[in-house]
């Protein structure tokens, strides 16, 4: 029994061990061929990864050439706007001081046959000659001052003045213009006393154009008023009428340069005007660091337009 265990027993540990030799390099085999396999999957994804960058890498290039090829066509036609920009301009102020001059030539020989003319009929073609030299003066001034925005040159002459005074200076010339249209003229308060530090020239025109539109879109009968008051850091001017009114979607583009409200039915108001006092009151007013706006009820409801200055003294 002793001799057979000791014959048996290292065959039997011999061949365990061969067994596990076997199955050993079957599976050290087996490994290996499981990582080609993965080695080969992965090395395919990769290929397809770097396929799919090369192709993206190709529609960057297009598109950065066509991003350039087009940031330099904005460049240019960016270029091309900006001398035509400055062409407008140029020839607005040509156009304006070349009409200034026979304009005034026109007028000043018409009123001088107005003296010389002995026939009433002549006398009153030619005060319309004037009327109408007058209401053409009054455009060119307008474009003047919108050439000089667009040039930026509208400068402001700062002076220290009795703030008063711009209302003084016109509410005769309004007067008059109110009572030619039956509308009544009626001044509340005026800020006589105050004294401003700005152009007393430039902020009479900006209360001008805000009366003498107050008149024009007031039917008559109506009424139109004035009111000055003093506020803490300035002064505040309205103007109230019980005209035609503003439609609530227009009391802020009807101050953009052209603008004439579009809700409002009489053609006969918009073809006196060319929707131009308005923005250069705004810009008068930016210059002077002041606000202007304007309120309505509505249509047929009559408006307020307002504006305040600053002292800046
Ligand atoms: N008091 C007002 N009442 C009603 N609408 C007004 C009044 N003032 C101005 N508007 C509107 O604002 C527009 C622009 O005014 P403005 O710039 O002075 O140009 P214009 O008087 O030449 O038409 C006017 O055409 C009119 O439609
Ligand atoms: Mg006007």
């Amino acid at each position: 029994m002793e001799l057979v265990a000791v014959i048996f027993l290292p065959m039997v540990l011999l061949m365990a061990g061969a067994g596990v030799l076997v199955v050993s390099q079957v599976s050290s085999f087996m490994q290996s061929s499981f990582m080609n396999q993965r080695q080969r999957v992965s090395n395919s994804m990769i290929q397809q990864y770097m396929v799919q960058i090369a192709m993206a890498q190709t529609q960057i290039y297009a598109r950065s050439a066509e991003l350039e090829r087009l940031s330099r066509k904005l460049a240019l036609s960016n270029q091309e706007l900006g001398s035509l920009n400055d062409m407008k301009t140029k020839f607005l102020s040509m156009v304006v001081h070349d009409v200034r001059t026979p304009l005034a030539s026109i007028r000043g020989f018409s009123e001088l046959l107005i003296k010389k003319t002995p026939g009433e009929r002549e006398a009153q073609y030619l005060k319309n000659i004037v009327a109408s030299t007058d209401q053409l003066g009054r455009l060119i001034a307008d474009l003047t001052d919108l050439a000089m925005i667009e040039a930026g040159k509208l400068k402001m002459e700062k002076a220290i003045f009795d703030s008063g005074e711009i209302a003084r200076d016109i509410i005769p010339a309004i007067s008059i213009n109110a009572q030619k249209r039956g509308v009544d003229f009626v001044v509340t308060e005026l800020t006589d006393g105050m004294m401003l530090n700005g152009d007393k020239f430039r902020l009479t025109q900006v209360l001008m154009n805000l009366l003498n539109n107050a008149v024009k879109f007031t039917p008559q009968g109506h009424k139109v008023e004035l009111t000055m008051r003093r506020e803490a850091r300035g002064i505040a001017v309205f103007v109230k009428d019980s005209g035609i009114g503003i439609h609530p979607s227009e009391t802020k583009k009807i101050f953009g340069k052209f603008y004439q409200a579009r809700h409002q039915k009489d053609e006969k108001l918009r073809k006196q005007g060319w929707g131009l006092g308005l923005s250069i009151a705004t810009e008068i007013i930016r210059a002077h660091k002041g606000e202007i706006g304007a309120t309505s009820p509505g249509l047929g409801k009559g408006s307020t337009f307002f504006f305040r200055v600053p002292y800046g003294l």
